[in-house]
């Protein structure tokens, strides 16, 4: 088993056990702090029903079409993003600068888990404290908690490394007894808990007021900033670009159908976004709480909530449970592509593999936890840190590696081979390959003009 799953002859790659195991690993590394943490606080601060509908647009028209697209890259090439676009550059005798979508997706992963993992700790720390139970005390005081956190560069070091630790420990048992068998184990656990999340904020908070706020339509509040935003979100919560999905598309069978497996993906992972959305405002608007409130949403508002609530210390506690189960499956799937790139490039064993890049993101992740205290006048473009790797990740790389990705698919790649590869014929062919062709890559160039300011 281990031998397979270190080898480098693309036939001896090792594969998810069942199409249901590469469903949940895709549905865990999409569900992540991306769905609870970023969707209800960007929802939140773009005007809440104007950022919900663009989203849902922009993971109909590009991020479906180019999860097909790049789980097809995945599954062709049977090796690591590098190792993948080297294997279908050579077979369509197309230029080495192609492998910039391996490369990009190895990088931007591990940027991403640098700072994923200190916001991971963040939660960590609350689902500790939501154990005892949050004590009652004013507004202020769980603003100031979560200045606090910040500031004590000890605590959040001390989260990030134990975050770290326990992702690389999954991952250290390789990709079915290890990466496979966590998610079976918390995915579905995630859904259970969301579901009576959902049904809790139905009786005891006020489900209305929520639905309203996210699904009220009122086209005036979309402008550019929203546009943006919610482009960059759907390539964020769909783990698109970054390595992560052609990686899990290299350890599918060629017997499973793409589409099929893509859509069902994507709609959980939007399932578990709007769920997840309604809950949190359901009781934010209950409490007569302020939905805008930012970053700090899911870490000031609901525990001021939850120590108000009748059986506040039971739901917060589980509440901060589920939001740990999906960071823990989502940063899996982070550290893995660099992992099998090492393994492949260096004829190294697995476990050598994941301590050297578990160190170096850990690293980086030191830097990121202390820009927000020791560090945190240091900054490039006006950001910070944080800010700055989570711009570049989420706006800049991933939009990228998506552009990209849709023209090699299409009009690169020998349009059998793809055929091939996708298992879909006909009619249903024709209208994937046309939006992959034409409608993802123009949507995604004119939103990054539109924003650069070039058009209108
Ligand atoms: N999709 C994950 C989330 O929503 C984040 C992620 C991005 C994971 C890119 C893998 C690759 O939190």
């Amino acid at each position: 088993m281990k031998n397979q799953e270190t080898a480098q002859a693309p036939e001896a790659r090792v594969h998810w056990s069942s199409r249901w195991g590469f469903f949940l690993v895709t549905v865990g590394s999409a569900v992540g702090l991306g769905n609870l943490w970023k969707f209800p606080y960007m929802t939140g601060s773009n005007g809440g029903s104007a950022f919900v509908l663009v989203y849902l647009f922009c993971i109909l028209l590009i991020g479906v079409p180019l999860l097909m697209a790049e789980t097809l890259l995945g599954r062709r090439g049977q090796a690591s993003p590098v190792g993948t676009m080297r294997l279908l550059v050579a077979e369509a005798g197309a230029s080495k600068a192609w492998l910039a979508i391996g490369y990009i997706g190895i990088m931007g992963s591990f940027l991403i888990l640098s700072f994923y993992s200190v916001v991971a700790g963040w939660v960590l720390e609350y689902t500790w404290q939501a154990a005892g139970g949050f004590a009652p005390a004013p507004k202020e005081a769980f603003g100031q908690a979560f200045s606090d956190l910040l500031a004590n560069p000890g605590r959040l070091i001390f989260w990030h490394t134990l975050f770290m630790a326990m992702t690389a420990a999954v991952v250290l048992g390789g990709v079915t007894s290890g990466i496979e068998r966590a998610n079976r184990i918390m995915m579905p656990s995630l859904f259970l808990i969301l579901l009576f999340l959902v049904g809790y904020g139905a009786f005891a908070a006020d489900l209305p007021a929520a639905f309203r706020f996210l699904f009220h339509f009122d086209a005036a509040a979309i402008n550019r900033s929203v546009l943006f935003a919610a482009m960059g979100h759907a390539f964020f919560t769909l783990s698109l670009g970054m390595g992560a999905i052609i990686t899990y598309g290299s350890y599918l069978d060629r017997a499973t159908s793409i589409p099929r497996i893509c859509l069902q993906v994507a709609v959980a992972d939007t399932l578990v976004a709007l769920l997840a959305g309604l809950s949190i405002f359901a009781v934010v608007f209950a409490q007569g709480l302020e939905p805008a409130a930012g970053p700090g949403l899911l870490l000031q508002t609901l525990p001021l909530a939850f120590s108000q609530m009748p059986g506040g210390q039971v739901v917060g506690f589980l509440f901060f449970v589920l939001v740990v189960f999906a960071a823990w499956t989502s940063s899996i799937s982070l550290l893995e592509p660099s992992v099998t790139l090492v393994v492949e490039r260096f004829g190294l064993g697995r476990q050598v593999a994941v301590l050297l890049v578990t160190l170096g993101i850990w690293l980086l992740g030191v830097a990121v936890a202390l820009s927000f205290n020791a560090w945190s006048g240091v900054t490039l473009f006006g950001l910070g840190f944080f800010d700055l790797l989570d711009t570049l990740t989420s706006k800049i790389m991933m939009p990228l590696a998506g552009l990209l990705i849709a023209v090699f698919t299409a009009w690169v790649m020998q349009r059998r081979h793809v055929a091939d590869e996708i298992g879909l014929s006909g009619r249903s062919f024709s209208f994937w390959y046309r939006v992959v062709a034409f409608v993802s890559p123009v949507a995604i160039a004119i939103i990054f003009l539109n924003v650069i300011g070039i058009l209108g």
